[in-house]
């Protein structure tokens, strides 16, 4: 990465050290030695869901007063976006999903308002999802959400890594492959 990595790990499952919270921290001791950023899990903090007001295409801004505010803060100087997700209910987790929706004020910005900071670096993606059973289209739902999310914040080079029948807590840790399989993607993504 030409710039300064920033990134901003957003690991949102309920289930701390769980699969997809395991992968995240891998991510973050790889990153660590590279770069500055934070790691978050929004499931400990007061994220309320959008309330749909529309507000946000007024001015980009939401009008509510939660801990969003620190997402909102974090994520214009972010380069580089980790969001782990566990599947629910074959898709992303009530948390994730929260925060995507959220995100709505960039979703103003960029299309209602056709303003963007001048500044706001272009940006990679890591995405990591873990499930319990080995659907074949287990991810696809999530992948959907993803791809809007990527438009949303202008994330044009993403990798998705998707963990199945990985059910039980930590479960991901039984095949080292999953790990090299991270460190992969972040060397393609060329952010170590
Ligand atoms: C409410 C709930 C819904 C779930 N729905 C699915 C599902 O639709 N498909 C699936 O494969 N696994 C499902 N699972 C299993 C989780 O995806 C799996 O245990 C995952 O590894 C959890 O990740 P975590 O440890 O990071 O929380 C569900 C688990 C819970 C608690």
């Amino acid at each position: 990465m030409e710039k300064s990595l920033n990134y901003l790990i957003l690991s949102t499952s309920p289930r701390l050290g769980g699969n997809s919270d395991t992968a995240a921290r891998y991510v973050e001791q790889l990153l660590q030695a590279k770069g500055s950023g934070v790691f978050l899990n929004p499931s400990r903090k007061k994220i309320n869901p959008c309330l749909g007001c529309n507000l946000c295409s007024r001015d980009g801004k939401c009008i509510q007063k939660d801990d969003m505010k620190e997402i909102y803060e974090l994520l214009p100087k972010c380069n580089f976006l980790v969001l782990a997700s566990p599947i629910y209910a074959m898709g992303l987790c009530a948390q994730a999903k929260a925060l995507i929706d959220r995100m709505q004020p960039y979703w103003a910005q960029k299309y209602i308002l056709k303003q963007r900071e001048p500044t706001s670096p272009e940006r990679k993606g890591l995405y990591l999802l873990t499930a319990g059973t080995n659907f074949n289209s287990v991810f696809t739902g999530a992948e959907i959400t993803l791809k809007y999310l990527n438009n949303v914040l202008d994330i044009k080079e993403f990798i998705t890594l998707g963990f199945k029948g990985v059910e039980g807590k930590g479960e991901i840790k039984k095949d080292p492959s999953n790990f090299e399989k991270i460190y992969d993607a972040l060397r393609l993504l060329e952010v170590i």
